[in-house]
């Protein structure tokens, strides 16, 4: 069958409808589940309920009966899902099962502000299909009116559940011995990180410092519609401590965890088996503040790829490295050596390169150019274009003329990095409607969507103002 026009092959897509942020991702018994938020009447965001997808390796899905619905308690909003081994609900007689920990909103009427609420719902078989809980729902506040999307994890070293929510601009937790009943423990985010918009969407979890035996807990909080900034909606993270109660960061500067506009409401993986360690996280490739205008074809929305996460400590700052993860490997069969090149001051090097999906990595060597670039040309006249400025320390995508642009007025401009020192090697993941980028062996990303008649023709590398010696490869799904 013909793939529709922007179609990713490497990224997941529903076959139909609408989708937003990814929702309760869990492993268990073989099998990962990306649950989202989905709109299954209309390409454009209305009632929510949860959609669901499953896969063996994390880039081929099969969609599976929608998960949630709205009920008498409203919309199925974002949240996340354990697995609870030790029947601490008592929900799980038989043997374990899944726990999906939700927001339930009530949608605003002329006689009542927006209610949101959380609940739970269970399955026993794998997902398949869901019971709410009678009890619904387990969490309420007096006076919070955004107050959602929580993330549940189990804290081995306290013996409870801890939960994590948004709840306007700032982070409450929470803690529970099963998952019913929930106690207040902290609040964060007052004077902290950027307070652009609403805070949505957080995670929390552990990771290992790269080559030292320490590890140093991670929040993730997404920023939403902030209709005064360019940036449009985006994700922060701060990293510090937890001891169970209270989160204490070790920073006090905005960090970004993507120079792309496009990977909002990410959250990472429950349930990896600890032989396996990852922590493997996957976005919604998309923005509030276009995400219902982008071109479509029956279906709208795609997730980022999945990525793993760890911390690089470098300079006294401890930051986080996302790459693509390796499962993504075999499904390029064909991979070709890029030529050596030289590139002199003023050279520009064009590289016939036919792909329906492209992965492209390169080594810079004896960089001495004040600026080097990389066309990605997606038919002749379509293109993005990568430009790393030696004087800024600065690397930026550009796709103003990428193809489609005209539904948002700031999906044109220029999405660049913060100061990230000298460019040394660039990782970059090409689909039918998206450009993820991962420079300095992932330590900052852009994760671009970009809507051209053909997703690769051809490449172009250039410098200025010094030689640059390149290598590489390019795999192609053609
Ligand atoms: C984030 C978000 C969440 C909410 C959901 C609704 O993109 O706004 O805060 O639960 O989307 O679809």
């Amino acid at each position: 069958m013909e793939r529709a026009k922007y179609r990713p092959i490497l990224h997941f897509t529903p076959k139909q409808h609408w989708l937003n942020d990814p929702n309760g991702l869990i492993y268990f018994e073989g099998e990962y589940h990306l649950f989202y938020q989905y709109h299954p009447h209309s390409s454009i965001w209305g009632p929510m309920h949860w959609g669901h997808a499953v896969s063996k390796d994390l880039i081929t899905w099969e969609e599976l009966d929608i998960a949630l619905y709205p009920d008498e308690h409203g919309y199925a909003f974002s949240g996340s899902a354990v697995v609870d081994w030790n029947n601490t609900s008592g929900l799980f007689p038989e043997k374990p099962g899944i726990v999906a920990v939700y927001t339930s909103h009530l949608e605003p009427t002329e006689a009542s502000p927006s209610v949101q609420r959380q609940s739970l719902a269970y399955s026993q078989d794998n997902g398949r299909t869901w019971i709410k809980y009678a009890g619904n729902p387990v969490l309420t506040h007096p006076s919070k009116a955004d107050f959602r999307d929580p993330k549940v994890f189990w804290s081995e070293a306290h013996g409870k559940w801890v939960m994590v929510l948004a709840t306007d601009q700032t982070i409450t937790f929470y803690s529970s011995p099963n998952l019913r009943d929930w106690r207040l423990e902290s609040e964060f985010g007052e004077g902290a990180g950027s307070h652009d918009a609403v805070w949505e969407c957080p995670d929390l979890f552990q990771l290992p410092v790269e080559g030292t035996g320490d590890s140093k807990w991670v929040l993730l909080v997404s920023i939403g519609d902030n209709s005064g900034q360019r940036y449009g909606s985006r994700t922060q993270y701060f990293v510090g401590e937890f001891d169970g109660s209270v989160f204490t960061p070790e920073h006090s500067d905005i960090r970004w965890l993507d120079y792309g506009k496009d990977n909002y409401a990410g959250v990472s993986f429950s349930g990896i088996p600890a032989a396996d360690g990852r922590r493997i996280f996957i976005g919604w490739m998309n923005n509030w503040r276009y995400a219902n205008h982008i071109p479509s074809q029956g279906w709208r929305g795609a997730m980022t790829v999945p990525r793993v996460l760890t911390l690089h400590a470098a300079e006294g700052r401890t930051l986080i490295r996302q790459q693509p993860v390796a499962e993504l490997d075999r499904y390029f069969a064909e991979t070709a050596a890029l030529p050596d090149m030289l590139l002199t001051p003023g050279e520009h090097r064009y590289l016939s390169s036919k792909a329906s999906a492209m992965e492209l990595r390169l080594e810079l060597e004896n960089n001495e150019a004040e600026q080097f670039g990389l066309i990605i040309h997606h038919t002749d006249t379509e293109h993005t274009e990568l430009i790393y400025s030696a004087a800024e320390g600065i690397l930026a995508l550009r796709r103003d003329q990428s193809g489609e642009t005209g539904f948002s007025e700031i999906f044109p401009d220029l999405q660049s990095t913060g100061r990230m020192g000298s460019l040394k090697n660039l990782r970059i993941l090409l689909d039918a409607c998206s450009v993820e980028v991962f420079a300095n062996d992932g330590l900052s990303a852009i994760t671009s969507l970009v809507f051209p008649g053909d997703a690769c023709t051809g490449l172009t590398f250039y410098s200025t103002g010094g030689s640059v010696q390149l290598r590489g490869n390019q795999s192609f799904i053609r």
